[in-house]
């Protein structure tokens, strides 16, 4: 077990790859009263990609993208589960770990994607095609997970896809993910027309400037930009496949097209590869900040909760997920 000197002294080294000195010296002592919340209250963090790197070095005891923090968030048996994400994220942790107090230190943490579809537009879609199955990506409120046959996530969209025994799949909310798995399969995906704020910025014209500009980096992008960005780009993946990417492929120079803290985090975790700065910020995952991370431990807030009906028909779908990847 290391030590909090251990853990502060890791998380210094590691945020001070954008923070000045004085703002570290800032924000220690509430890295510090988290350590000892954690310890007092039985509780685990886990951290997105995409949170800043204060909030996401050091306190977090797991890190990664939306479908490991799924199966973390089900597999632990600590008493709290902090999510430092957003809010379909923390209910997914709490329909896979239902006995479990799961919080998010700001309920206002929301996502385009999950906004824009409801439990009502999915059982308006099944009537207008009957016997197709339905998949929804993990950004989706816990309702539309209750309605649809299975998820999937930035990960594993395409094999999910796959493994349907049909034709035709509807794929949901991400009109984008849908173009992005049409490229890859055979099946036709019928989608829906939802869209994160964040990546739908991104243009096919910014690739071709980004080459120009920097024809030795590898360009990177998130399978919610469009798919004519996504056909220009060198790699194509959910926010912990471009770091194995960026290890695999020992790039030397990096763009990312994607949330700017990714690029962040990972210029801390490969302190020798330069990153081209190409991000975007969303502001729902910038919602968590340590002083709100330190008060949701403190005042055990704000606490998920979902009926039983919930938890048990969006397990199905999750659970059939899981068990494919
Ligand atoms: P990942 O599952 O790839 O981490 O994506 C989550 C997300 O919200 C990206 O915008
Ligand atoms: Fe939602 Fe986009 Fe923000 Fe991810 S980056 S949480 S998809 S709005």
């Amino acid at each position: 077990m290391k030590t909090a000197d251990a853990i502060v002294a890791e998380w210094r080294d590691k945020a001070g790859s954008i923070y000045l000195k004085e703002e570290l010296d800032q924000r220690e002592g509430l890295v510090r009263e988290i350590l000892e919340l954690k310890k007092e209250k039985n509780a685990i963090i886990l951290g997105h990609n995409y949170m800043t790197p204060d909030v996401y070095h050091g306190i977090s005891d797991f890190i990664g993208d939306s479908l490991e923090l799924a199966r973390r968030s089900r597999d632990t048996e600590a008493d709290i589960i902090l999510f430092n994400g957003v809010h379909f994220m923390a209910e997914t942790a709490k329909i896979l770990n239902p006995e479990r107090k799961v919080l998010i230190a700001d309920l206002k943490a929301g996502c385009s994607l999950a906004e824009s579809m409801t439990g009502e537009d999915v059982r308006n879609l099944r009537k207008k095609f009957p016997g197709v199955p339905i998949v929804s990506y993990i950004n989706c409120t816990a309702e539309v997970k209750t309605e649809v046959d299975i998820i999937c996530t930035s990960a594993n969209a395409v094999k999910i896809v796959e493994s349907l025994p049909s034709d035709t799949v509807l794929v949901v909310p991400d009109g984008y993910l849908a173009q992005n798995i049409q490229k890859h399969t055979k099946k036709k995906i019928i989608p829906w027309a939802g869209k994160c704020m964040v990546h739908e910025l991104y243009t096919e014209f910014d690739v071709d400037v980004a080459r120009k500009s920097f024809p030795d980096a590898k360009i990177i992008a998130h399978p919610e930009c469009k798919e004519k960005v996504t056909a220009k780009v060198d790699f194509t993946g959910s926010t912990s496949q471009m770091g194995k990417y960026i290890r695999e492929s020992k790039a030397n120079q990096v763009l990312l097209m994607t949330e700017c803290s990714m690029g962040d985090n990972l210029r801390a975790e490969f302190p020798e590869v330069t990153f081209i700065s190409s991000c975007q910020t969303c502001p729902h995952m910038k919602k968590i900040t340590l002083e709100k991370v330190r008060d949701a431990l403190k005042y055990e807030r704000f606490e998920i909760s979902l009926s039983e009906d919930t938890i048990r028909r969006g397990r199905a779908s999750l659970d059939r997920m899981l068990a494919i990847v």
